[in-house]
């Protein structure tokens, strides 16, 4: 938990008081701790109490006059946000994309994971508008964390209870992808992210809109589970990820040379990256000119398979490739996967603007070698990255030969 960042959120229940607990011994576990609290929440539990127990001031309003807007912040800070409790209110906000307080704004800013742990009146759960809410927010990758049954403040029996203080704790350090008997402890991951550049003149190449999100995630998914990480990185703007070894390259020639260079390293092989499958078949030594053309002939030839030439490596790692389409993104994914001998492969459909090259969130259907396949709602970037490396662990837990 050491230096992770957690966003707390503290809606207006009863049980606001054992939110107290959970940041208190977030706190003592070394992460860093923010609470937002809503205006109802602060019925129930003092600013003063939280601003204590984390060291740190309490957000509650949306129009504090500060340098930064808060719930921006808030967002670029989180690398999880649980709200604990969740109210029927809040929840109904979250799930209709209502943005009138600082909670509600803040869980809309958010790219990271979030776990949403409702507590309230039995009927109030049971009732179907809540109901359906959380079956909504699910299909979109929120994690809902089952209430307990009991006495409830209320004087009713049934469930709506928040439960104790270390399933909301392990329900933090899973979004975080915490799990210490990860059986990717210790392993050797190497990912490549982002896209490649392939030089036409010392001023012109060939690209891609790979920003490198979702390989960098992938990285830093991987670290957190323990995984000793590479990472080789085409070009982008985004920092190195926290206890990941990175390096950078520019072209797919470049990209191989370098996976190559590292061969019998890796445990586990994560291809991210949109590799360039064609370069210009030459590179002018000055810039092309336009003098008198009007129209310009690229010769165009074949970039290094990166993926195949790592399925021929002794002893061969567990390979792990994605596959960006435009049509068909199932059956095209399936025949790369046979094609480049691969034990995994993320269909990643790129068709609208929530998902694929550069959105924060990703749509993925994750095919196996055997014919299995587990379509994924949108989600987070963070969140596709621990789904893929669920299954990932599956095959390293399982010992099979793949
Ligand atoms: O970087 P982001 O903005 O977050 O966007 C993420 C992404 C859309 C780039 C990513 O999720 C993704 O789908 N990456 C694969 C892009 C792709 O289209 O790959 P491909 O279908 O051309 O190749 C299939 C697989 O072979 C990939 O794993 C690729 O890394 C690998 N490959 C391709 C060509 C090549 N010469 N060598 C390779 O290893």
């Amino acid at each position: 938990m050491r230096d992770r960042r957690v966003v707390i959120g503290v809606t207006g229940g009863i049980a606001a008081y054992k939110a107290c607990e959970l940041a208190s011994r977030l706190t003592q576990a070394g992460a860093q701790v923010r609470v937002v609290m809503t205006d109802n929440a602060q019925r129930f539990v003092s600013p003063l109490t939280f601003a204590t127990l984390t060291n740190h001031s309490v957000a509650t309003d949306m129009w504090a006059e500060r340098e930064e807007m808060a719930h921006i912040s808030l967002a670029d800070f989180a690398e999880v946000v649980i709200v604990a409790p969740a109210t029927a209110n809040l929840i109904g906000k979250f799930a209709t994309g209502i943005a009138d307080n600082l909670l509600a704004t803040t869980l809309l800013t958010v790219t990271c994971p979030v776990v949403l742990a409702p507590a309230m009146n039995t009927r109030m759960l049971e009732n179907r508008v809540v109901q359906e809410n959380l079956e909504r927010l699910r299909e979109r990758g929120v994690t809902i964390i089952e209430p307990e049954a009991g006495r409830l403040a209320c004087g009713d029996t049934g469930p709506g209870r928040l439960p104790a203080t270390d399933v909301l704790v392990e329900a933090v350090e899973r979004a975080l992808g915490l799990e210490t008997d990860s059986p990717l402890a210790g392993r050797r991951v190497l990912v490549t992210a982002g896209p490649t550049r392939e030089a036409l003149d010392p001023v012109r190449f060939l690209s891609n809109p790979s920003t490198g999100k979702m390989g960098y995630a992938l990285a830093e998914a991987a670290a957190a589970r323990g995984a000793e990480v590479l990472l080789v990185s085409g070009p982008t703007e985004l920092a190195d990820p926290a206890g990941v070894e990175v390096v950078r390259v520019m072209s797919a020639a470049e990209m191989h040379d370098v996976v190559q260079k590292r061969s019998g390293e890796a445990d586990v092989f994560i291809g991210a990256a949109a590799v360039a499958d064609f370069r210009p078949a030459r590179v002018e030594a000055s810039k092309i000119k336009k003098a008198q053309r009007t129209e310009l002939t690229l010769s165009l030839e074949r970039t290094p398979d990166i993926i195949a030439a790592v399925a021929e490596w002794e002893p061969r790692p567990l390979i792990v490739g994605f596959a960006a389409e435009t049509e068909d993104p199932r059956a095209n994914a399936e025949r790369k996967l046979r094609e480049k001998n691969m034990d995994l492969i993320v269909a990643n459909d790129v068709t609208d603007d929530d998902s694929g090259f550069g959105a924060d969130t990703n749509r993925v259907t994750i095919l196996d070698a055997h014919g299995g396949a587990e379509e994924l709602p949108t989600m987070s970037k963070a969140e596709v990255a621990g789904r893929v490396l669920d299954r990932v662990q599956e095959l390293v837990a399982s010992g099979d030969d793949y």
